[in-house]
């Protein structure tokens, strides 16, 4: 597996490949878990090679308490890309992703003020430049990226249609441990009652589909469900929202379907979201 630490490095290493070998990048921010695997478990048999990068983009963090909390575990990133079969991975450092005198970024539009835009404001912005520049440098055929962040995700297909960007975007589904917590990089950073708490996310989720399946077409009563499962619970719900699916907007009438539930809450301070679509079976 090679490593790539700058700009000139991949560029080096991407000018070997002809125009007809496929590449695959998996942009990452490390702390790699089992849903991160599944990315590229996804992406081995699709690309001829497959590119990781590791980059915690400061850019996308609005609290420097977050950026500084962020879990770093870059031995044990490389040992799970290497045992992945993973060709490459790209290390940058800050200096050489914003050189000085970097000024330009990425304006989300309405969709990246909304939910968890709201909450965390400037984060979509970060996002969308860093992987903007991502897609520059690594010229990927295909990237890959989880649904469990699927406004982040929402946002990249509009940019990448927006912008006219020569790749294609493949989703893979949110990896759950048994209980049904959404793998995440910073249930790392909660103690062990808190791990237990943080499953009420994924309840007022259920909550909300199992009530969509009973026939409820109302996304306002739907989110009342959602709200009510965080009743009593230590659990600080930062949004519960009914989405129309296709425009990432507040769910109105049902002409608007397909919708998905959202949600973000904090618990001993971390920010966790999931998401589920609202289907009849
Ligand atoms: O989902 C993430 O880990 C990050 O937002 C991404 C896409 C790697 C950009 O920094």
């Amino acid at each position: 597996m090679k490593i790539l630490h700058s700009h000139a490095q991949l560029q080096q290493w991407r000018s070997g490949f002809t125009v007809a070998s496929t590449l695959g990048l998996v942009p990452t921010m490390g702390a790699l878990h089992k849903a991160h695997a599944t990315l590229f478990v996804t992406a081995r048999p699709l690309c001829d090679q497959v590119l990781a990068s590791v980059f915690i983009n400061p850019l996308q963090f609005e609290r420097p308490d977050d950026l500084k909390a962020y879990p770093r575990t870059l031995a044990q990133d490389l040992e799970m890309l290497e045992s992945l079969h993973v060709d490459a991975v790209y290390l940058p450092t800050p200096e050489d992703m914003y050189p000085e005198g970097f000024v330009t970024g990425v304006v989300p539009g309405p969709c990246g003020d909304r939910f968890e835009g709201a909450a965390r404001p400037g984060h979509f912005a970060g996002m969308l430049t860093v992987v903007l520049k991502l897609f520059q440098r690594c010229q990927p055929h295909i990237a890959f990226f989880g649904q469990k962040d699927a406004q982040q995700l929402f946002l990249v297909r509009r940019m990448v249609e927006d912008f006219d960007l020569p790749l294609t975007i493949q989703e893979c589904p949110t990896l759950r441990e048994d209980d049904g917590l959404a793998f995440s990089s910073r249930n790392a950073r909660l103690s062990s009652a808190a791990r237990k708490q943080a499953l009420v996310l994924h309840q007022s989720l259920t909550a909300a589909a199992d009530a969509f399946q009973a026939g409820e077409r109302n996304p306002r009563r739907l989110e009342a469900w959602m709200q009510a499962c965080f009743e009593g619970s230590p659990a600080e719900l930062v949004y519960a929202a009914v989405v129309d699916d296709r425009r990432f907007e507040s769910a109105s009438t049902s002409a608007t379907l397909p919708w998905r539930a959202v949600v973000g809450a904090r618990l001993e301070g971390v920010h966790l979201l999931d998401n589920l679509p609202l289907r009849t079976v």
